[in-house]
């Protein structure tokens, strides 16, 4: 069986960026993804994030920006990242969903099912969208209503005459809530902490700030924290209906949940039919439990990508690099930490 010099797990823009950089390298590589098609998390977000509602996608490496064409995130993306594949002949197998990668002796095995590759290195560059944080509230499970996350919106259609809670104070929070306030019966707002309205622009600079203070707990080895927490939040044109009907007025978060509704912390019931859950994501990291990678802090503590308690392992799309711009960074450093391993482990075997 061959042994690779590396194992991509993962293809959406941090994964296709760090196989375009080691196949520059001439590593030998292959990207394991679990998907049935091309787009990473993109192909799954909902139908009504079109291409003027994103943030801005970076342009993968060595190839056009995508702009912001007219059409739905949730195909324009992937269809990017498919002919990307093709033009740059990127060796990505699917479906194939790593379960495990275990450590034997020099070598790691990466685990699918029965299926097995060996590799000297991994890539790990499996964002964040398979794993939606759903916090505990107590009562939760006694709600008559509905309960859904950010990852399953079905729409705003949904919503239409509804008494909807949205929980978080994320852009998820607030993209939603702009959607579905100018259509529900009512809409509640609610959030653990006031939210931080951005006043300024969110440009380059804020975007290095923001990247350095995540940058800053990983390398400490803490669990990386809410975006929102680094980034702020701002209302754009398409929020302005919503904020004009006191969508974005910001209350407590409940105290707890019951069969009609959420009680507040005033004592009052806010009678609901469903609670949106937009409470974010955690790295998408289970398949490495085995590698025992978790500090003392619960998090991944990296340097630079490398992860520093096992320096064959990188990250990438992992909390500094958690964006498009910055996976595409992290996908070139992390080549050179694979080519920087190789040659360290090939000098010390002959020396
Ligand atoms: C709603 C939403 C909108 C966003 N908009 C923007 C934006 O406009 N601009 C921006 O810069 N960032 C945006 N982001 C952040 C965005 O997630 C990142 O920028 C980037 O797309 C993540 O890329 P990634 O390659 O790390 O992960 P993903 O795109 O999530 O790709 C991960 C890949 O790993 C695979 N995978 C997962 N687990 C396994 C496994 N165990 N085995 C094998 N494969 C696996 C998945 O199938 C997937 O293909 C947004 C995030 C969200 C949630
Ligand atoms: N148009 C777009 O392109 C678009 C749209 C949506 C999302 N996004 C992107 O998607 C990514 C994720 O955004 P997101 O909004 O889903 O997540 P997020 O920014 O991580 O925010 C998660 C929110 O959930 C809150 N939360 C977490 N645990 C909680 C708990 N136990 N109780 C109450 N609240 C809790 C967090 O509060 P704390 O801050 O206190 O932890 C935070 O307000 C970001 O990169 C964002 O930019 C982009």
């Amino acid at each position: 069986m061959e042994t690779y010099d590396a194992v991509v797990i993962g293809a959406g823009q941090a994964g296709l960026s760090a196989s375009y950089h080691l196949k520059r390298r001439g590593l030998s590589h292959v990207v394991l993804d679990a998907d049935d098609a091309p787009g990473g998390a993109w192909q799954h977000r909902w139908d009504s994030l079109s291409m003027q509602d994103v943030h801005g996608i970076a342009a993968l490496p060595d190839a056009d920006l995508l702009g912001t064409p007219d059409g739905r995130a949730n195909t324009v993306v992937p269809a990017y990242f498919g002919d990307y594949e093709r033009a740059h002949d990127l060796r990505v197998l699917r479906p194939v969903r790593v379960d495990a990668v275990t450590d034997e002796g020099d070598l790691l095995v990466v685990h699918s099912g029965e299926r097995t590759w060996t590799t000297r290195t991994i890539v790990n560059a499996t964002g964040t969208w398979t794993q939606p944080h759903l916090p505990y509230y107590p009562g939760a499970a006694d709600f008559a209503g509905e309960q859904l996350h950010t990852v399953s919106y079905p729409g705003p259609a949904h919503f239409a005459g509804r008494r909807v809670v949205v929980v978080g104070g994320g852009a998820s929070a607030v993209q939603l809530l702009g959607e579905i306030a100018p259509i529900a019966a009512d809409s509640l707002w609610v959030t653990r902490r006031e939210p931080v309205w951005r006043t300024d622009e969110f440009n380059p600079d804020a975007g290095r700030a923001a990247v350095a203070l995540v940058e800053e707990r990983v390398r400490r080895g803490l669990p990386p924290a809410s975006v929102v927490s680094v980034t702020g939040l701002a209302l754009r044109e398409q929020e302005r209906a919503a904020e004009r009907l006191g969508a974005y007025v910001r209350h407590p978060m409940f105290t707890r949940i019951e069969p009609d509704g959420v009680r507040m912390p005033d004592g009052g019931l806010w009678p609901a039919d469903v609670i949106l859950w937009a409470t974010g994501f955690r790295p998408a990291v289970n398949h490495l439990a085995p590698l025992h990678l978790r500090s003392e802090h619960g998090g991944i503590q990296l340097d630079g990508t490398t992860a520093v308690a096992d320096p064959r392992v990188q990250l990438v799309g992992y909390g500094p690099s958690a964006s498009t711009i910055g996976a595409n960074r992290a996908g070139r450093v992390a080549a050179r930490g694979v080519a920087t391993w190789l040659a360290q482990a090939s000098s010390a075997s002959s020396a």
